[in-house]
């Protein structure tokens, strides 16, 4: 296999998990958690959403869990945003980088954020204009690219042409969310391959969500294909509460851990990973889908049972 020395990880449980939770997550808890991820060594977390109250009534809380939490460095905090004002708010709060959102499927987008494709993306320059003036790194996602719960399949020549306005608006980077868990390894390879030929130079995210079991598989794919960058959620939280069908994204840990069991780095602390995404489960009290939580870490072993040892044969 081609593996990179080195992977990055976004943290967006704080925010894709958070907002969908049944119960409003109280805001010292949130502001615990993000704490807790960063003292992981966690480069990039996506602390929360500015988005309208009314819509993610979830993260209302926004602007208190920004100025709540210690600010690590070496830690990069940013907020998602769907329009120029949750952008000027995120600023305002003390973001590092700001994430943004648009669909590639127009039933999508209008559920998510209220607005077709074409308005979004002309809402997105105001909102990029607000990043640049404030000296904030814009990234830009693209909700439901490799498929959609509403239309299905959604043609690689309309994902292109959403990346080429969002190339266009001076990102530092594009991600390509599976916002569904509808996308498969040969897929994932075939839609970078065509789209990092096409637009060369961008630093592309993939956005899984584990909802068929495909996540891991989608990443290792796409770190076939060269990318480095990966969202992930603690516990394996996760969802989008406008697409019908929606769970976790992959999780951290599991993720950090099959990565780590291949060598490739990621700068995080497994084991305090662990005992967050533990802290995560009382928090919302209840078992989340992570594996290694459950299972231990693959260099686990368990004592032998009676009458086994002494009759293994000596080695030679
Ligand atoms: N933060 C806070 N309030 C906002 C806001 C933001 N980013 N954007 C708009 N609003 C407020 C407006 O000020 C207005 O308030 P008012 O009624 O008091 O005047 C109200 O929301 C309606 O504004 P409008 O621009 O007409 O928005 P809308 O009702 O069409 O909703 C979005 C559009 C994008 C704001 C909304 O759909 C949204 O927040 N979506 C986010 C969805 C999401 O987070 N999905 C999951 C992650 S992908
Ligand atoms: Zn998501």
């Amino acid at each position: 296999m081609k593996l990179p020395k080195h992977v990055t990880i976004c943290e967006v449980g704080t925010r894709d998990g958070f907002q969908i939770e049944p119960e409003f997550i109280p805001t010292e808890l949130k502001i615990e958690v993000v704490d807790r991820l960063s003292a992981t060594g966690m480069p990039r977390i996506e602390v929360t959403s500015f988005v309208s109250p009314k819509v993610v009534p979830m993260l209302r809380d926004a602007e208190a869990v920004m100025a709540g939490i210690k600010r690590r460095p070496g830690t990069r905090y940013s907020a998602l945003v769907p329009n120029d004002k949750g952008a000027a708010r995120a600023v305002d709060a003390g973001v590092d980088d700001i994430h943004t959102v648009v669909s590639a499927s127009e039933s999508h987008n209008i559920a998510n954020v209220n607005m077709t494709i074409a308005e979004s993306l002309a809402k997105l320059e105001a909102t990029a204009q607000v990043a640049h003036r404030a000296g904030k790194p814009l990234y830009a996602g693209i909700s439901c690219s490799f498929g959609c719960p509403f239309e299905g399949e959604v043609p690689l020549a309309q994902l292109e042409t959403v990346v080429g306005r969002l190339v266009a608006l001076g990102g530092r980077g594009i991600g390509l969310a599976d916002t569904t868990g509808l996308a498969n390894p040969a897929q994932v390879g075939r839609v970078l391959e065509h789209l990092m030929a096409r637009f060369p130079g961008v630093e592309w995210t993939l956005h899984t969500h584990d909802t068929r079991a495909m996540a891991i598989p989608n990443i290792l794919a796409a770190m076939q294909m060269g990318v480095v960058h990966f969202d992930a959620s603690i516990g394996g939280l996760g969802g989008c509460p406008f697409a019908p069908g929606a769970s976790g994204n992959v999780c951290t840990e599991d993720l950090v851990h099959c990565l780590g069991a291949m060598g490739v780095e990621t700068g995080i602390d497994l084991d305090a990973l662990i005992e967050t995404s533990r802290r995560v489960e009382e928090i919302v009290g209840r078992v989340l889908p992570g594996q290694v939580v459950k299972a231990g870490k693959w260099t686990r072993r368990y004592p032998l049972p009676d009458g086994v040892r002494e009759r293994i044969p000596a080695r030679s």
